[in-house]
């Protein structure tokens, strides 16, 4: 599949398989076509050419509420509704679950769902439920946002920079629970598929880490095979300068793996 946006080439053309239950994660400069990719398999943009299919079937083909079970993205951006609180936010990711009437009974009257407000309590949410979510910082609306998709519960989580805005001890906690080697059994049964800044935190906590660069796949390997050659080549055409920065650098210091 491939997508541009009027004459702009985003991404492809890509082939990709991705297994059920897979950890993936995916990195590249800005601007590379990371976001590109969750909202294609997510089925939140169509691809100009090509097609997406889930378990056989065109993921276009397949109605918003049944496909709100199979798939979910968590957005760059966030898209949360600023003037509602925390707790009406999160609880937005039951809509494809629940009836029109007890979606909108929800949002009228204070019914709080148990699920929403443990999910809320593991991301340490807890004090800023009834907060406009306008109120909160970036990072707590990132947790926000997470928390909505896990509500959404997903077979097939596509996150988008989920730890971008995190402090490293809380972004570690997030990605082990998620993908990491104690993953809790609920994450063990998700297929997830990440974009990250930190090749790092991809190599350490994924199975597999794919590399873009201007919208073409440079590697796709198991996270343990992926050396500072895979990186230098995904980041050398960078126009910020970031190879140079890298190179000047003790390598493993910036992609050193435990
Ligand atoms: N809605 C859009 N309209 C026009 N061009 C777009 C749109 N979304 C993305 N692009 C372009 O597609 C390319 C890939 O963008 P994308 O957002 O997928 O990159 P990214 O790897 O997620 O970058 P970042 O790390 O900065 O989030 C870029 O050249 C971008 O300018
Ligand atoms: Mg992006």
């Amino acid at each position: 599949m491939a997508k541009t946006y009027g004459d702009r080439h985003a991404l492809g053309p890509v082939d990709l398989e991705i297994a059920f239950g897979e950890k993936i994660g995916v990195v590249g400069p800005s601007g590379a076509g990371k976001s590109t990719l969750l909202k294609l398999m997510s089925g939140a943009v169509k691809p100009s050419t090509g097609t997406v299919e889930i378990k056989d079937r065109l993921l276009s083909s397949i109605q918003v509420r049944e496909r709100s079970r199979i798939v979910g993205l968590m957005p760059q951006q966030f898209d949360l509704v600023p003037q509602l609180s925390a707790r009406k936010n999160i609880e937005a990711g039951n809509s494809g679950r629940w009836s029109l009437l007890r979606t909108l009974a929800a949002l009228l009257f204070p019914i709080h769902d148990l699920n929403a407000s443990e999910i809320a309590i593991d991301l340490g949410l807890e004090d800023h439920m009834n907060e406009r979510t306008s109120r909160l910082s970036g990072g707590q609306q990132q947790r926000v946002a997470l928390a909505r998709l896990l509500v959404q519960n997903p077979e097939m989580m596509m996150l988008d920079e989920p730890v971008a805005s995190l402090d490293p001890s809380l972004a570690s906690q997030i990605l082990e629970s998620l993908c990491g080697e104690s993953k809790t059994p609920d994450s063990m049964q998700k297929t997830v598929v990440a974009s990250l800044h930190s090749p790092e935190l991809a190599t350490r906590y994924f199975d597999r880490v794919i590399g873009l660069s201007s919208g073409t796949i440079v590697f796709d390997k198991t996270a343990s095979e992926v050396d500072d050659s895979d990186l230098n080549s995904l980041y050398q055409d960078s126009n910020l300068g970031i190879a140079q920065d890298y190179e000047n650098k003790n390598s493993t210091q910036i992609w050193g793996r435990d």
